[in-house]
């Protein structure tokens, strides 16, 4: 037996043990996405985490994940094998900067992408996952939306949805941030029968190289149902692995250098060990924040 397979079994068995359901990111180390119960998007992880019967859920993920599932699942014990595994570009936007921005638009509803703390969930009308941000804007009905934090987001959504002015915060993911137009350029010459499938974090001369413009799931989906046989993937490296085992024999390439969450490498397979050993890294939220960021959250899930 090797290490990680070793590990994988004790993992298995703790989760036995302790009624845990293991939820994984796609963005997760391989070896944590091959031992998890569901691997998803940010919108599957949550439908997920509303529905399970476990009494535990450990997630590999980053903080504001974690946190969602806590709001959707409050009875459930939800646990963090890497506490610290946060999100940068949650952080870029807190409470008091967004009642501040608020208070400059009065009457205008607030869209807060998922990628955000419980705090700021709870001071807005609905949240958006980058699976289903058109649909959201939409659903409101409104001239014009605040669209938080992602300014990447933002600016793919307004080109779908272009009867609503969207007002951008001015955050971004560093991860996609970093990925230029020229090394996705470099990676189509190279490649160039590749599908290019990038993520709507990216900077928006990235997203109008793309052949589509996906969340992770909806990337593993298009990878299986597509003809092509190739695809230059535009999102952190960990969904290589995910769609290599969705797609076999297809083939998987990446802008150079490969993109990293370090946030989302935190994780490791011991560390899901020891969390469901010692059902450390617990996740709080407060009981106010909660409800108000429930039915932000809720909101967004029934539409889908
Ligand atoms: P997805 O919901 O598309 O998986 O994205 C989450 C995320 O954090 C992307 O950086
Ligand atoms: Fe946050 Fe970017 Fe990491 Fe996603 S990839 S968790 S947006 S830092």
């Amino acid at each position: 037996m090797t290490e990680y397979e070793q590990l994988a079994s004790e993992v298995r068995d703790l989760a036995a043990q302790r009624d845990a359901v293991i939820l994984a990111h796609n963005y997760q180390r391989p070896e944590v996405q091959d031992v998890a119960d569901f691997v998803g998007d940010s919108l599957g992880l949550s439908r997920q985490a509303a529905a399970t019967d476990a009494a535990v859920i450990v997630f590999a993920g980053v903080h504001f994940m974690a946190e969602t599932a806590k709001i959707l699942a409050p009875d459930k014990r939800v646990i963090m094998p890497e506490k610290a595994a946060g999100c940068p570009m949650a952080d870029m936007i807190t409470p008091e900067k967004l009642i501040a921005w608020k208070a400059q638009f009065p009457g205008v509803p607030v869209v807060t992408y998922v990628n955000s703390s419980a705090e700021v969930k709870a001071l807005t009308d609905i949240c958006c996952t980058s699976a289903n941000a058109p649909a959201v804007v939409r659903s409101l009905g409104a001239e014009r939306v605040l669209f938080a934090p992602d300014r990447n987001l933002a600016d793919w959504v307004a080109g779908q949805v272009p009867e609503v002015e969207i007002v951008a915060w001015q955050g971004f993911c560093p991860t996609h941030e970093r990925i230029t137009a020229g090394m996705v350029l470099e990676a189509i010459d190279a490649h160039r029968e590749a599908e290019v499938m990038a993520h709507p974090e990216c900077r928006p001369e990235v997203v109008a190289l793309a052949d589509a413009v996906l969340s992770t799931s909806q990337m593993l989906r298009r990878a299986v149902e597509s003809p092509a046989l190739e695809f230059i993937v535009v999102t952190e490296c960990g969904l290589v692995h995910a769609l290599e085992k969705a797609a076999p024999g297809k083939r998987f390439f990446q802008p150079a250098p490969e993109p990293v969450c370090p946030n989302m490498k935190l994780t490791t397979l011991a560390k899901v060990r020891d969390c469901l050993r010692d059902l450390t890294g617990e996740i709080v939220v407060a009981q106010d924040v909660r409800i108000a960021a429930l039915a932000a959250v809720e909101r967004m899930v029934a539409i889908g």
